[in-house]
């Protein structure tokens, strides 16, 4: 059976995509942006979660102070059950930025006003507003990083952003401990900050705050066209509208197998954590007689485990598809945690908590890659909103009936072959929490083999026929409607022919006289609505017999050809805008070209309002598509062209034709004129 992978792997290695390295990631622009907002306002998080669990111990004084805590944690607890169903729809409809920005403020504002608040009953109120704000801070983020990085960088960012999540859960407490001790430090000076040891901690909660919106302010999201239009469109955000887009959000999550699998093994990798969490500490001090520090040890081992996951997560998808990944992740998480249960010392059962960490993380950054890879953009928000949602509730519900169960089945100890045998509560409960694993990653298999089965398999690329050594020059035009690319041609092939370069213009569909015959029929309005598979075959027809019959034999003979459109148009209008997919369109037409990618795309950017308003009253079947369509064919060029930027030339469209030639000739030259080669294509 042909690989997915390595396919690919190969379409892009030809597509000249880049590969994915961590430190492009980390120097991304944008990328960093948000980097630097999750690494300082999960910190202070952090810090303010210990801070206002240990502000309300004081209030609540030795009687109550347990209590006091519990009800902040209840408190936090609650906007995901009373809301959390509705959550995504914002993400969904609103600008994503200026949500995260507003979620952002209104915590910060909060945590800095929580030390002059009253009582316990205000500090569990903002306790609330926070967690109800954070709620729509999440998802929009987890929404958002697939337009903010190229799809090949998805795995890493969700490792880096995980590890940033979670992994600053120490090193807030230990910041919360030394701003601490400043503040009674202080305090010697100031009475003020030595009676409330917290307030320094809250300030520097609420600053991070601060600082995570400056920096998401600062964001190209590329989200615009899109939500812009969907944002301008729709009916008035009231409650029926609310709870239709919730409900709409979960009927697309229960009709995908793929994805309803995914989140369910997610929420179940969550509900491990807990298991682990909750049982860690009795388990170490009790079953495996390691003291006190002993849980510190295992909870060591468990992080180190699911940081090298997350790292390991790029290479190994190389080996291995990222569907069977996932659930070899699972079960083996589950398998190390049986072993681990059943381990007599500390120190065996620490190095078997690394390899259960190491298929946390995996399972972990695997499900959210994928999900953000096949979710699209339109429902994001709310399958992220039910995926925060679920696996929070999935942790609370193991923290609690874990250590229960464990306490319901008690010390058991047998006696075999003169050998005693500790078979306590906890060993079995933690067995408890393995099958339940075991059965969510049998469940999430079933899903995905049904998705797989649906989804055809890629097509083979052999006999590899790529372009020659020596060849000519493949320049494709791509753009919205009305962008001006049968213009920019033209001026473009006068330029090149100026220059003594001999020139062949075609164009897609058509350019043969079957492509003439196929874009005739797939054009005309009275075609009415095709098949998006029909549609994209009947284009990849048309290509296919204009490569083999026209661009191949011109580019043999050393020619520069021109193209008005090429397969980026597909992966555009068919791809993304007919929501077929990019992978499948691509692996399609890397058969029907034989693997031939253009050696530079010009791509001329109009906004596609623009662009609709200069085409003709006689429209074709996609020019009498909404301005919806359009605006997602816009978003999805600008998006490819980010990701292929040594292939891609952006043009700005506007102007008149001569300023935009100018612009266009920038890109040509740099082809066309290779710093240690002379130019191909000279007659
Ligand atoms: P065309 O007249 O070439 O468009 P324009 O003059 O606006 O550039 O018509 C081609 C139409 O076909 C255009 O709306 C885009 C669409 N198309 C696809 O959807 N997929 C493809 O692969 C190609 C080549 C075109």
């Amino acid at each position: 059976m042909a690989r997915a992978a390595p396919v690919a792997e190969e379409i892009a290695a030809l597509r000249g995509t880049r590969p994915s390295s961590l430190k492009e990631l980390l120097t991304h622009r944008s990328f960093s942006r948000l980097l630097r907002a999750m690494l300082v306002s999960s910190l202070g998080d952090w810090v303010g979660f210990v801070a206002v669990a240990s502000l309300v111990a004081d209030e609540g004084g030795e009687r109550l102070g347990a209590l006091a805590v519990a009800g902040v944690m209840l408190a936090r607890l609650l906007p995901s059950v009373l809301f959390g169903p509705l959550a995504g729809v914002f993400a969904d409809r609103f600008d994503r930025r200026k949500l995260m920005v507003g979620a952002d403020l209104g915590r910060g504002a909060m945590y800095a006003s929580m030390p002059f608040m009253p009582g316990l009953w205000a500090i569990f109120l903002l306790s609330f507003l926070i967690e109800c704000l954070s709620l729509l801070w999440t998802p929009a983020k987890d929404a958002s990083i697939p337009n903010l990085v190229p799809r090949r960088q998805l795995s890493n960012a969700n490792s880096v952003g995980l590890i940033t999540t979670y992994g600053t859960l120490p090193l807030g407490a230990s910041i919360y401990t030394l701003v601490a001790g400043a503040s009674n430090g202080i305090g010697a000076h100031v009475r003020y900050f030595g009676l409330h040891p917290q307030f320094l901690a809250l300030w520097l909660d609420a600053f991070t705050f601060f600082f995570s919106a400056r920096m998401v302010w600062g964001l190209d999201l590329h989200q615009n066209r899109v939500a812009r239009l969907r944002a301008g469109a729709e009916a008035k955000l009231n409650f029926n509208s609310i709870v239709r887009e919730a409900k709409d959000g979960y009927r697309f999550l229960a009709a995908h197998p793929m994805i309803r699998a995914m989140t369910v093994g997610i929420v179940i990798a969550f509900a491990g954590v807990g298991a682990v969490i909750s049982l860690g500490p009795v388990f170490a001090q009790y079953s495996l007689n390691a003291g006190s520090t002993g849980f510190g040890i295992l909870i060591t081992a468990f992080g180190i485990g699911m940081g090298t996951g997350m790292g390991l997560m790029n290479s190994l998808a190389r080996l291995l598809e990222k569907e069977k990944l996932f659930v070899v992740a699972m079960l083996g998480t589950a398998g190390c945690a049986v072993v681990v249960a059943a381990m007599p010392t500390l120190g065996l059962a620490a190095l078997f908590t690394v390899p259960m960490g190491v298929g946390t993380g995996l399972t972990w950054v695997t499900g959210y890659t994928m999900l953000q890879e096949n979710v699209t953009d339109e429902y994001r928000g709310r399958t992220f909103a039910t995926l925060t949602i679920s696996a929070r509730m999935a942790l609370f519900a193991a923290l609690v009936a874990f250590p229960a169960l464990a306490a319901a089945i008690g010390p058991l100890t047998f006696t075999v072959g003169g050998r005693e045998l500790d078979l306590s509560g906890v060993r079995i409960a933690l067995w408890v929490g393995a099958a339940v694993v075991i059965m969510g990653g049998m469940f999430s298999w079933r899903g995905l083999r049904r998705s797989r089965l649906a989804r055809p398999r890629p097509l083979s690329l052999a006999p590899r026929l790529h372009k020659r050594e020596g060849a000519g020059v493949l320049i494709v035009f791509e753009g919205v409607e009305g962008s001006g690319k049968g213009t920019q041609m033209e001026l473009a092939r006068r330029y090149l022919e100026s220059k003594g370069l001999h020139v062949v213009a075609t164009r897609e569909p058509g350019g043969t006289g079957f492509g003439d015959r196929l874009r005739e029929t797939i054009l005309d309005p009275a075609t009415g609505t095709v098949d998006p598979r029909a549609e994209a075959l009947v284009f990849a027809a048309a290509r296919a017999q204009l490569v083999a019959t026209v661009i191949r034999p011109a580019l043999d003979e050393g020619k520069v050809v021109l193209c008005d459109r090429f397969i980026d148009s597909s992966v555009a209008y068919q791809g993304a805008a007919r929501g077929l997919g990019e992978q499948d369109v691509l692996a399609l037409n890397a058969w029907a070209t034989q693997g031939l990618f253009p050696d530079l795309v010009i791509l001329l950017h109009i906004e596609p309002e623009e662009g609709l308003a200069r085409a003709n009253d006689e429209r074709d079947r996609f020019e009498s598509e909404d301005l919806a369509f359009h605006a997602k064919v816009a978003d999805a060029y600008l998006k490819i062209a980010d990701e292929h930027p040594n292939r891609f030339h952006v043009v700005d469209a506007r102007g008149t034709p001569e300023e935009v030639h100018g612009r266009v000739r920038e890109g040509l030259d740099r082809v066309l004129a290779p710093p240690d080669a002379g130019p191909p294509g000279q007659t």
